[in-house]
């Protein structure tokens, strides 16, 4: 399978062309994040992808540092951010391991679509601990396994992903059930505040922790 970096440079155009898949469990999920964050707040999302949501909550916190792998990714966002005249939204190429980001300094970590993309999902939990300030909110949304309900084109895709990933189409996916998440994060040093599928047919899992 190809690098990480390298496939996510190469889907980025399309990605930022592409609508959100579920607008509702998008937005209402945002909602929920922004009850979460405070004026006050610094924010840090890793694997921001090119900083859609980033933008939507920066008026409601001082400031988000927005980070991704993908340095096509990043381009995008600043771009966007340069477009929309947002000021205190800022950019960087960075893995969620990378130590530059470890200073204990951020009040929330947002996680939204990335952690079942790891190949080290407890070593990036790690790394997100060592990011937050004590009593620091980590806000995830996360695909997991794929339970009954679930539309035919998700089955489909979970079955060619084989195929997909040899052929460079499809990055590294780790399918975990919701509860394994739960534990993981639980593991890394965090108390689960709330967790849930918003709305319940959602095939992300919104999960909010709060650093022990
Ligand atoms: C499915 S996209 C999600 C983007 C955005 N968070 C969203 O919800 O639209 C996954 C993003 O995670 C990034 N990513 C993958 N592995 C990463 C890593 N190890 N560190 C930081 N970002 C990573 C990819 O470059 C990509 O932009």
């Amino acid at each position: 399978m190809q690098n990480a970096a390298v496939f996510w440079d190469k889907v980025s155009e399309k990605y930022a062309k592409a609508p959100i898949s579920d607008e509702e469990a998008y937005l209402y999920t945002l909602n929920k994040t922004r009850g979460y964050l405070k004026a006050t707040d610094h924010v840090l999302e890793v694997g921001c992808g090119t900083g859609s949501t980033a933008l939507l909550l920066a008026e409601n916190v001082r400031e988000i540092t927005a980070s991704d792998l993908s340095g096509k990714m990043i381009e995008i966002g600043r771009a966007q951010v340069l477009r929309q005249g947002v000021s205190n939204v800022n950019f960087i190429q960075a893995d969620v391991l990378d130590a530059d980001l470890v200073t204990e300094s951020y009040d929330a970590v947002l996680a939204h679509n990335m952690l079942h993309l790891l190949e080290d999902a407890p070593a990036a939990l790690q790394a997100i601990k060592d990011h937050l300030k004590p009593d620091g909110l980590f806000i995830s949304k996360t695909v997991c396994s794929f339970g009954q309900g679930t539309p035919m084109k998700w089955r489909l895709l979970k079955i060619l992903l084989p195929i997909m990933q040899f052929l460079g189409k499809a990055p590294y996916v780790n399918f975990m059930k919701a509860k394994d998440w739960e534990t993981m994060i639980a593991d890394a040093g965090f108390k689960i505040i709330e967790s849930g599928n918003f709305p319940k047919k959602a095939l992300s899992r919104y999960i909010v922790a709060r650093k022990t």
